[in-house]
């Protein structure tokens, strides 16, 4: 038989029958429908599955279930950084949008620790997101828009 497991999810519990090795990218999009996750190259390279783990962004192609037993996971379902969701459409950030759940995940994490980043503290923050469209002008100044 398969091990239970625990998810807590945007604030909801979740049990399911899956390997405490499973990452946790496959659960939420395979098992629990959350797929505004999403996969990109499964190899902790391209930022696009980014969660939060107890508020701090995580690869969720690489973070296992059994490593966010009793942890708080946030995907870009739950997050609630609605003023920095306004500036992703003021400045009209998406060109693809594939990445970019993954981006506003990092972009968050970032405005929660550090107010009013600096340029480097953002290109810190941001460089394991990457985006194919070149869209990284828009997310620094959507970014900085936001910051206090
Ligand atoms: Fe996880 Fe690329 S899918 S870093």
């Amino acid at each position: 038989t398969t091990p239970t497991q625990k998810l807590l999810v945007n604030g909801k519990d979740f049990t399911l029958d899956a390997d405490p090795n499973m990452p946790v990218l496959w659960a939420l999009r395979d098992i629990l429908g959350f797929t505004g996750t999403k996969f990109g190259c499964g190899a902790g390279l391209c930022g696009a599955c980014t969660i939060h783990v107890d508020g701090s962004p995580m690869r969720g192609c690489l973070t296992t279930l059994k490593q966010v037993q009793g942890k708080q996971v946030t995907t870009i379902e739950g997050l609630e950084a609605q003023k920095l969701k306004q500036a992703w459409l003021t400045h009209n950030v998406p060109q693809c949008g594939y990445c970019q759940a993954g981006q506003l995940m990092s972009a968050a994490a970032l405005l929660k620790t550090t107010a009013t980043p600096t340029d480097a503290q953002i290109d810190d923050a941001m460089s394991g997101n990457i985006c194919r469209c070149g869209t990284y002008p828009r997310i620094k100044a959507a970014i900085k828009s936001v910051s206090e």
